[in-house]
């Protein structure tokens, strides 16, 4: 195995590991019901990456089967890790470090990557990193641009998960909000289900709205005014109620209305976030910031307040494995290995400063 070059005193040090620029890191994936598998070099420079959606297996029962998902992820991870590393070209022995999603997620999920991770590990004889899948979207933004500056804001919208965090440095976290009952894209998720466009809901809404006018219906926006707090239940049950009292209403409309109604909300909360704490720079993340309009909206907001926005492809945005080997650099970096007798944690959560 090589060493990196550049490396930090500290844990990774104390346990013999020397993490730099020319450190290699696998990234696994497999909390929900994406699969996948990356090589990362010195924590940002994304060598290959190789992801396989279940989509098709769950799409028929309207959303994740946990235990389909866990099946599928056992079928498909071996061949996965082993593209991923021919598509970068080198051999296994130069890779330095396997580092997995250890939570949150499907447990059923997450062990079969943990497992694998594990097992790679120990065979090659090189560190183990447990990698929260949460911290690995913040640094999803690093792949495409690792000169950002902190402070920064991260707007993480995800199907678990919708919070602004501000980055005061590597693995310094600040939660300054996040939804109080329903995260952005379970909304997404409920809206489309309800309306009968198919999983996954927020692909599905984004397409739909189109076709529709976004001012058709005024759905609520609701804390617009109020903090840094989300809440996006109300707006789901005023979807439903409309549909209900007006049943012959265009669902182009619907969706397109009820997307404007989220972004809305999104991007007015990001706006305020980064000025309150003098962000340096605004970053999306997870899955929701795969919408078009948001990509748009944001855009323009940010050139309109002045800030340094940062909008990662839709690739990075959504569940892929080189945020994971990105998180787990910096990780393996601060921490040094995760113990090979570390769990799963169906409901980690990211770790914030006192
Ligand atoms: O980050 P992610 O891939 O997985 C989690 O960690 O949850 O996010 C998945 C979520 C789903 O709710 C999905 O509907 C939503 O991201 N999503 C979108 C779009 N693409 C994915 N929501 C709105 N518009 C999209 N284009
Ligand atoms: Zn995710």
């Amino acid at each position: 195995m090589s060493a990196g070059a550049g490396g930090l005193a500290g844990p990774a040090a104390a346990a013999g590991v020397v993490v730099g620029e020319q450190t290699l890191v696998l990234g696994i994936e497999t909390s929900c019901d994406e699969t996948a598998a990356a090589l990362v070099l010195g924590g940002h420079d994304v060598v290959s990456s190789v992801v396989s959606t279940q989509v098709d297996l769950h799409a028929q029962f309207g959303g994740v089967v946990p235990e389909i998902a866990s099946r599928a992820h056992l079928d498909l991870l071996n061949p996965l890790i082993a593209r991923a590393v021919v598509e970068a070209g080198v051999d296994e022995s130069r890779i330095d470090a396997v580092a997995c999603t250890v939570g949150p997620g499907l447990i059923g999920a997450l062990l079969v990557g943990v497992s694998a991770a594990k097992a790679l590990a120990l065979t090659w004889g090189v560190p183990f990193v447990g990698v929260n899948h949460m911290e690995a979207h913040l640094y999803a933004a690093f792949l495409e641009d690792p000169t950002l500056e902190f402070p920064l804001v991260v707007l993480l919208v995800s199907g678990g998960h919708t919070m602004l965090v501000e980055m005061e440095g590597h693995g310094r976290y600040r939660l300054l909000g996040e939804t109080i009952d329903d995260a952005a894209g379970e909304a997404f998720d409920k809206v489309a289900r309800f309306l009968g466009l198919g999983y996954p809901g927020g692909p599905a809404i984004d397409r739909e709205a189109e076709r529709g006018n976004p001012e058709a219906i005024a759905f609520p926006r609701a804390l617009l005014n109020d903090g840094l707090h989300f809440s996006f239940s109300g707006l789901k049950t005023a979807v439903m109620n409309h549909v209900r009292k007006h049943p012959q209403v265009s669902s182009a409309d619907v969706a397109a209305s009820f997307q404007a109604a989220v972004v809305d909300v999104l991007v007015h909360k990001a706006r305020r976030a980064a000025e309150q704490v003098g962000a340096r720079g605004l970053v999306l993340g997870g899955g929701v910031a795969a919408n078009s309009l948001l990509r748009e909206r944001f855009t323009t907001m940010c050139a309109e307040a002045g800030l340094r926005g940062m909008l990662p492809s839709r690739a990075m945005c959504t569940d892929n494995a080189a945020m994971i080997a990105a998180a787990g650099w910096h990780r393996l970096r601060s921490d040094g290995p995760t113990a090979l007798d570390a769990g799963a944690y169906p409901n980690l959560r990211l770790p914030l400063l006192p």
